[in-house]
């Protein structure tokens, strides 16, 4: 059968692919597809692997046409996706759980210590030239040992980093999620709190949510006013949780004191303003780009579409998300 890859992923996929039997085309290698030349493209797929930047709407899935079986996003997250739609088409809809929740839980600390050591600024610093003597109050940061994380959402990523904040920062755990974990209650001694509480009195506030219209702005002006003058917010999520405008004058004004960032309200743009500001750290969505990690989506993609194509309900298949 064919099947339609709108980017270039790790080999592995189209290899387990083509072992399978299947045709497999490649649509781009630099770079998503605008929606117009998405429409044009994946027209008589039988599967689609898509990326995070691709918008695929009930239109694209009737240019691919009747004979669509699956759609598997190279993501965990599958907002970019409409799933109502494809449920109403008997498309069946997948992500890549599990295999990148370290490198994201990894990358959210990395975030956490970039901003609160002032990594980036000190680099800049150093590679222009501009270390003369030693400074005895130069680049003060924060400390992070034994201080307090507030987690919005605590899924699987959530959870991982409660874990390494908690074993390796001896880290206060305060959490928000739509429900009670009393195993990481039980073992980490999180706490649960209601939001408005939790950025109270966290020190560093780490978004894990996925975006559905009730987490959409969750972080507001409302939000960040809350939050702690010395406090840290990290996103490695998605971009429309934080009301990107407002972060910018929260962290102009002084109203926190800094933000570690893999994700943008309007990716790839970023709101004006926030790329001069020193207190932040920005990367290009790419929580998840490690070796390990990449690859085994890769696999879980292919295993995804290959079983779907069998007849088979593929290993990860995703529901529509309140
Ligand atoms: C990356 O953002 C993902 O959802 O996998
Ligand atoms: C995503 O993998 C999550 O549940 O945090």
């Amino acid at each position: 059968m064919k099947i339609i890859l709108t980017q270039q992923i790790p080999s592995i996929a189209t290899e387990l692919l083509k072992k399978a039997g299947h045709s497999v085309e490649v649509l781009s290698k630099n770079g998503p597809l605008s929606h117009s030349e998405l429409e044009k493209k994946v027209v008589g797929a039988d599967a689609i692997v898509s990326a995070l930047t691709d918008k695929i709407d009930g239109e694209i899935m009737d240019s691919i046409g009747k004979q669509l079986k699956i759609i598997a996003n190279y993501a965990v997250g599958f907002d970019n996706i409409d799933v109502k739609e494809a449920k109403k088409r008997n498309i069946i809809v997948t992500n890549t759980p599990g295999v990148l929740t370290e490198s994201v839980a990894e990358h959210s600390v990395a975030l956490m210590f970039a901003v609160a050591k002032r990594i980036v600024e000190s680099d800049t610093f150093v590679r222009a030239g501009d270390y003369k003597h030693w400074m005895p109050t130069g680049f003060i940061g924060q400390q992070l040992w034994d201080k307090t994380i507030g987690i919005v959402g605590l899924g699987r990523i959530g959870s991982m980093l409660a874990e390494i904040c908690y074993r390796g920062l001896r880290m206060r755990v305060l959490y928000n999620d739509m429900k009670h974990d009393e195993r990481l209650e039980m073992e980490l001694g999180a706490e649960y709190h209601l939001l408005p509480t939790l950025l109270e009195r966290a020190d560093v506030v780490s978004i894990n949510v996925p975006l559905v219209p009730s987490t959409r702005h969750l972080i507001s002006a409302k939000e960040l006013r809350l939050m702690k003058k010395t406090a840290i917010l990290i996103n490695t999520s998605r971009g429309p949780v934080i009301d990107e405008k407002s972060l910018v004058s929260a962290l102009k004004e002084g109203e926190i004191a800094g933000a570690g960032l893999d994700v943008y309200e309007n990716e790839p743009e970023l709101t004006p303003g926030l790329a001069k500001l020193a207190n932040v750290v920005l990367t290009p969505h790419t929580a998840s780009a490690t070796l390990e990690a990449r690859t085994a989506m890769a696999t879980i993609v292919a295993t995804n579409v290959i079983e779907a194509l069998k007849g088979n309900t593929p290993p990860n298949s995703v529901d529509v998300q309140k």
